[in-house]
């Protein structure tokens, strides 16, 4: 549809590079296609009473096995690796939670089994916590075989794959959900929360993050995440991991969802040391590790800009010896939420405790910020998932798929935001490639985000 602006585009890239051009072409390509469907911003399905549920990929799938297996309304259908232990672990695990297994089929053995138990199982709904390159095609062919698709983050690694999988959901009408559990962090629900209510006045800018040191993961070295992951760190360009900071701000500002969108991003990397020299200190010099050359940059920042010309900055650091951090801060006209720690300063002071903005409400004093602010979903749900994983979030995620699915309510998270969320990876690539020259952000929803209502404030 028209609202590519192919001119705009290659102003603001590198022409000579090889790479952006191709990318520009296809991304053109997928934009000037009609749509062949449905646009997906607000979809919903009728109500389903009892979700047939099939999972792939069990490791931290495990989790939400566990989060969907003990909901009412439910069904698990089928179980898929690559290896056998981890199913019968998991089936294991799963008959302690349920006892409604009749219908569940077991696969394991080989990278294309999930394909014969799509075939063989029909889910009504596939959770998908695989590697990263194995997200779009699995997604797809879900979506194919007529079942909702929920993803790990990220959603794809290529734009490409992810004009597919927008493609193939507007045509199949089925969700694709990338499965952002940091939006339903307690912190994150909050400052949402006080976002909708203008206590932080108009939007301006966000810092979002994921700044995870990692590098253990490399004793992963035959099975589980450090076995592939490690591979990405040595081959991949830019921000590997960009969704867990943003997801949270992008919603804030609403992104994609009516008021604003993302428009062009720029990035830059800092040297790349930390990898090599943890391989060579920890793993022998013959070592698979220690024959790759991790030359992404340790420290990633890219910093998006929207339509309505708003400032997102976001890093990426899973090598540097440093705390944990996503950053989490949103900044408005009247005041900063900003996280990690959790802080608040309002223009206009709080009760009893600052005056204006020029100090911190922090420590102890947030209390009455929660007490005051906390999201209604945490406080209907947090007693009940407090220990389903990552402080509470992933149980409230997976509430809040299965009341969706269940009363047939639009998803939290819409395909197109999984891969606005996602697409930074690719883009910050292609900016590092050439100098930082701005990339510019391919509109998945065709002009129709402006239509898009906002997440609301869901009781
Ligand atoms: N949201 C979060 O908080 C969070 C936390 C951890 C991991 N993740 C994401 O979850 C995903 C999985 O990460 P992980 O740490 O569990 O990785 P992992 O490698 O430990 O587990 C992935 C599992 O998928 C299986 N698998 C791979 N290819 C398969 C195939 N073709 N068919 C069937 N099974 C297959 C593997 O055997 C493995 O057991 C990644 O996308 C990661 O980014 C998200």
């Amino acid at each position: 549809m028209k609202n590519y602006n192919r001119r705009g585009f290659l102003q603001t890239s590198t022409l000579g590079a090889m790479a952006a051009s191709t990318l520009s072409v296809n991304c053109q390509n997928n934009l000037n296609s009609n749509r062949d469907g449905i646009y997906m911003g607000d979809f919903s399905e009728k109500p389903n009473n009892n979700i047939r549920a099939a999972f792939i990929g069990i490791n931290r799938g495990s989790t939400h096995l566990k989060n969907f297996a003990t909901l009412p309304g439910t069904e698990v259908v089928a179980l898929c690796d690559l290896y056998e232990d981890i199913v019968e672990r998991e089936y294991g695990k799963l008959k302690t939670y349920t006892d409604k297994l009749d219908n569940l089929k077991k696969y394991w053995g080989d990278e294309n089994k999930w394909k014969l138990m799509l075939d063989e199982v029909k889910p009504d709904v596939v959770f998908i916590s695989s590697n990263w390159n194995s997200h779009a095609p699995m997604a797809i062919e879900s979506m194919k075989k007529g079942a909702h698709a929920f993803v790990e983050v990220p959603l794809a690694v290529t734009l490409e794959e992810m004009w597919d999988i927008v493609n193939t959901s507007e045509k199949t009408k089925k969700h694709c959900m990338m499965m952002e559990n940091v939006n339903y962090g307690r912190d994150e629900l909050l400052f949402l929360n006080m976002c909708r209510k203008g206590l932080v006045g108009e939007l301006l800018h966000a810092e979002a993050a994921y700044i995870h040191e990692l590098r253990w993961q490399m004793y992963n070295e035959e099975r589980g995440t450090g076995s592939w992951r490690t591979l990405h760190y040595a081959n991949g360009k830019g921000n590997l991991y960009p969704t867990h900071g943003l997801g949270p701000v992008a919603q804030y500002m609403n992104l994609a969802r009516g008021e604003d969108n993302f428009k062009t991003l720029v990035s830059f990397s800092s040297p790349a040391l930390g990898r090599n020299i943890y391989s060579k200190k920890n793993f022998d010099e013959n070592h698979k590790w220690n024959k790759l050359d991790f030359s992404n940059g340790d420290m990633n920042t890219s910093i998006l800009k929207t339509v309505l010309g708003r400032t997102v900055m976001v890093q990426w650091d899973e090598t540097s010896p440093r705390p944990y951090s996503r950053l989490n801060l949103i900044q408005g006209t009247l005041g900063t939420l900003a996280g990690f720690p959790t802080r608040v300063a309002l223009e206009n002071g709080f009760k009893d405790i600052t005056k204006d903005h020029h100090s911190w409400i922090q420590g102890e004093n947030l209390q009455k910020i929660y007490d005051e602010y906390d999201h209604p979903l945490y406080k209907r749900l947090n007693a009940k998932t407090k220990k389903s994983g990552h402080g509470g979030m992933d149980g409230i995620m997976m509430y809040r798929i299965v009341e969706c699915l269940q009363k047939g309510l639009p998803l939290d998270q819409n395909v197109y935001e999984g891969c606005f969320w996602s697409a930074v990876t690719p883009l910050s690539g292609n900016s590092i490639e050439n100098e930082g020259a701005p990339q510019q952000f391919p509109d998945f929803t065709r002009g129709e985000w402006k239509k898009t209502k906002e997440l609301g404030i869901v009781l």
